[in-house]
Order: structure tokens, then sequence, then C-alpha cells
């Protein structure tokens, strides 16, 4: 079917070519390192770690991280092969085009566009969270400003508007700014793991899987779809809270996928996309393994706080000057995601545009700052409304739904790519395909069907608006038409 239509990775790759539309070329391999790190750590394990130990799992929550990790290790060979077999920008998009055809690749940009804006959005949200609280240390109390008796978050606001500055005006002042900002977060991270372990109490790793027990958390459409199916009574903790929580706690997780929206920024994209891919994920799941581990074993696991788990697991212990330190890092960490979910944002509209499937003219390339500006400006304006005006604190899980649907979209196109071009170059080749593939789509739906009721439905809701759109807009203006014709940029008659 003509939706079906797939664009050839040939053109793909020469699309690149073209330009008033290129991308500059200035990436490495410790750079694309340090923008993964950049964006994975952050409310993940800065917020989310507290909330779910003492939901659903306990001090085993240290297992759910290692679950997560399995599960985007699976996908992350996966993307990495893409990438280096396709070094295009847009990711899963730019993948899922040239495999399984424009309407799917449509499809999985409407579902970035929900990872990537809305995760940006309630990062940001945290950000003003622990900025907020700061200032309440340092005796700074910010005024709260209400417009139509909403209450508006400027803070978050005016982080991202700074931040959008700073990506339209070029992505090598963004990865320097970078670089800096995740030396200090890891440098925190770091401090949480070795000095906690001087306060940790062995008492508070017993039980480390707590018993099974039903709670009001995890009743109704705020079920998970998996025990719902199965006619399970919704429980926290046990084994099955490990599952549970891991699929919330993936959102720590979320951000090695978007090193691959960098590809056409990388010299040398074949080598050092997989690279930047595996050696960010292998180091944050390191790192969230063991800070789980210790703030686990500084209190007892229904004690850890809810917004700030690691600084007020030191206020417990009487370290408060630890606690402000951890404070700062995590504002500066939580920067970071904020910025790289911008950019990842941009690059896939980016793509999306100059396929004409969204305004091709929004996809330009400033002359001097050489990245794609208008869309930067509008991404940057949408961030800055919903983290303004929207409280996210539950769409987390939105967010991890949405991912999860790109990882087992892009584990699927691998297997197909390998067949229909055995041909092409891959620089990264994944091991035992059709397997690991295979088991990186169970593994993600797996996760996927440990998301509660409410999440699937907005999940939907989302989908559904995005085929509207596809077949108002995208449909007709298309560009794969004109390639067709050889007369490119001719919309549909
Ligand atoms: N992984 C990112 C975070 O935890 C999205 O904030």
């Amino acid at each position: 079917m003509e939706i079906f239509r797939t664009k050839s990775v040939e053109q793909s790759i020469r699309d690149t070519e073209d330009p008033e539309h290129q991308l500059k070329r200035r990436l490495s391999a410790t750079d694309l390192t340090v923008f993964g790190i950049g964006v994975i750590v952050g409310t993940g394990i800065f917020v989310l770690t507290g909330r779910v130990a003492r939901e659903t799992a306990g001090p085993a929550v240290a297992l759910s991280f290692v679950v997560a990790a399995i599960v985007c290790g699976l996908a992350a060979l996966c993307y990495a092969e893409f990438a280096s077999t396709i070094p295009v920008a847009g990711s899963a998009y730019t993948f899922s085009f040239a495999t399984l055809g424009e309407f799917p690749a449509w499809i999985i940009g409407w579902d970035l566009m929900l990872e990537m804006a809305l995760a940006g959005a309630v990062v940001a949200v945290g950000w003003s969270g622990y900025f907020n609280s700061l200032m309440n240390t340092i005796g700074v109390n910010l005024p709260s400003v209400e417009v139509f008796n909403l209450s508006v978050n400027y803070p978050a606001m005016v982080i991202v508007a700074i931040l959008t500055v700073v990506l339209t005006l070029g992505i090598k002042l963004s990865s320097r700014v970078n670089l800096t900002i995740v030396v200090v977060k890891v440098a925190v991270i770091i401090l949480v793991i070795v000095a906690g372990l001087f306060f940790i109490d062995a008492a508070n790793f017993t039980p480390f899987i707590p018993a099974p027990k039903p709670t009001p958390a995890v009743q109704g459409l705020a079920a998970p779809l998996i025990q719902v199916l199965f006619g399970i009574t919704p429980v926290a903790y046990g084994v099955i809270g490990i599952f549970s929580a891991a699929a919330i706690v993936f959102f720590a997780f979320i951000g090695f996928d978007i090193v691959a929206t960098a590809a056409e920024e990388t010299i040398n994209p074949q080598r050092d996309l997989p690279r930047g891919i595996i050696g960010s994920l292998a180091i944050c799941t390191f790192l969230y393994v063991a800070v789980s581990l210790v703030v686990v074993g500084m209190q007892p696991y229904q004690q850890l706080s809810e917004d700030a788990p690691l600084a007020d697991a030191f206020r417990a212990v009487g370290q408060p000057w630890i606690a402000s330190l951890i404070s700062i890092g995590a504002i500066a960490g939580l920067t970071t995601v904020v910025m790289i979910l911008m950019l990842g944002q941009t690059r896939v509209l980016f793509a999306m545009c100059r396929d004409g499937l969204l305004p091709r003219g929004l996809a330009k390339v400033h002359p001097r700052f050489g990245t794609p500006a208008l869309i930067t400006v509008i991404v940057g304006i949408v961030t800055m409304l919903l983290s303004g005006f929207i409280s996210l604190g539950a769409l987390a899980e939105l967010v991890n739904i949405g991912t999860l649907f790109a990882f087992v979209v892009v584990s699927i196109g691998v297997i197909i790519l390998r067949r229909t071009h055995p041909e092409l170059h891959r620089a990264f080749r994944a091991p035992l395909v059709p397997l690991l593939p295979i088991l990186s789509v169970l593994a993600c739906l797996y996760l996927m069907l440990n998301l509660p009721v409410e999440t699937w439905l907005r999940f939907f809701i989302w989908l559904i608006i995005g085929v509207v759109v596809y077949f108002a807009y995208g449909y007709r203006h298309s560009t794969v038409i004109g390639w067709r014709s050889g007369t490119p940029d001719q919309p549909r008659p």
C-alpha cells in the first residue's frame, strides 16, 4: 500500500547532503557519550528512585534498575546497528521510514514528539522543584505567580527559554555547556555513592524484597495492565513489584536513544554512534544500581522522600551540607536533560519536515548558526508552555510507553533491514540477529504491560490524533511522491 512506501537508505543519506538542509558535523565519540550521560541521568535517579522504592519495590528498586537496564541494553544494540547503517538525523523515525514505510515512520515520529516534548517539560518541572528548594535553603522565597487562576511555573519556563537560546546558537556551544554540567552531575552522583557508604545500616536491606501487598496506589485505572489482563489482584512489592517499578524507573534510562538523533552532526557516525550509545548506557547503569543500593541502605524505604530522595537521605543522617551539594548537582543535571531532550525533539521534527510530512519550510538550517533555528524556537515555546502551566508528575509513565513503543519498532526494523538490505555496510552489527531483536521486542512489550491502564488509554488517544494529522497533512505533502516523479518538493495533486 502507498502509505507503506519506504524511503530508501540511499535517499536518506543523500538528503543530508542538500546544502539548505545540512547540519554541521562536529561531534566525536566522547562528545556523544557526554551527550548521552547528559540526557540520561536526571529525574529518574534524582526523583523517581524514592517514590518507586516507597510505593512499588522497596529496597529491591536496585533490581528494577537492572531489569530496565537489560531491556534498554537489548534495544541499544538495535539502535546502534541502525545508527551505524543510516547515520541520518531523526533516529527511530528515520529508521522506520527506511524499513516499515511512511505511515509507520510518521507514527513513530509522532510518538517521539510525545516522548521528548513531554519528557522535556516533566524534567523542567522537576528542575524548578529542586531550584525552589535550594532557594528556600538560602532564605529566598520565590513569589508564586498566577495567570487566570492558573499558577505559573515560571522558573521552569525561564530555564527552558535560556536553553532554547543556547540550542539555537549552535550545537558546539551546547555540547560545551553540557560537558561542564555533566562533570558536576557525575561528581555529585559519585559523592552520593562514596559518602553514602559510611551511613549504610544493613538492617535497611531486610527484607530486600518486601512481601507483596495490595495498596491504593495500584487500584482502578492506575493498576498495571498486566495485572488487569490476567485478573491478578493488583499488588505492590514482591517480585511483581520489581517489574512494575522497572517500567517506571525505565524513565531514568531514556536518552541513550536520543544520541542517535545526533547522527548527522557526528564526524565519524559509523564508528562513534554505537560507542556513544552503548558507552553512556553502561556508565549510567553502573551509577544507578550503586546509587539506589546506597540510598535504600541509608534510610528505611518507607521513609525515603518523594521529591528529593538523594538529598533528603543525607539530611536524615544529619549531613545537610552534602544534601545541599546534591541539590546543586541535581539542578545542573536536570538542566542538561531538558536541553538534550529539546535537542532530540528538534532533530526528529527536522527530519519529518525535510520529508514533507510537516511543513518543509520549517526545516531550514540557519546560515550562521548551522542549526534548525525555526524548529528550535517552536520546540522551545511548546516546552515552555507545557512546563509552565501543566503539572506533569504522573505523565512520566506516558513518556515511558511512547519510548518503549519506539524501541519495539526499531528492534523489528533491524530484522527487516537485514533482510531487505543485506548488502548495506554495517559498521556495527548487533549480535544474534534475529534472536536479540526479538528478545528486545518481547522485553519492551513486557515492560509496557506493566504500565497502568490509564497510561495505555492516553497513549492511544495521542496516536489517534497522529493518524488524523497524517491524513490531513503529511499524506498529501510527503516528498516521496516527488522523488518518484523526479520532481522533489512536489505536493500530491
Ligand atoms: N532519563 C532522563 C531522566 O531521568 C529522561 O530525567
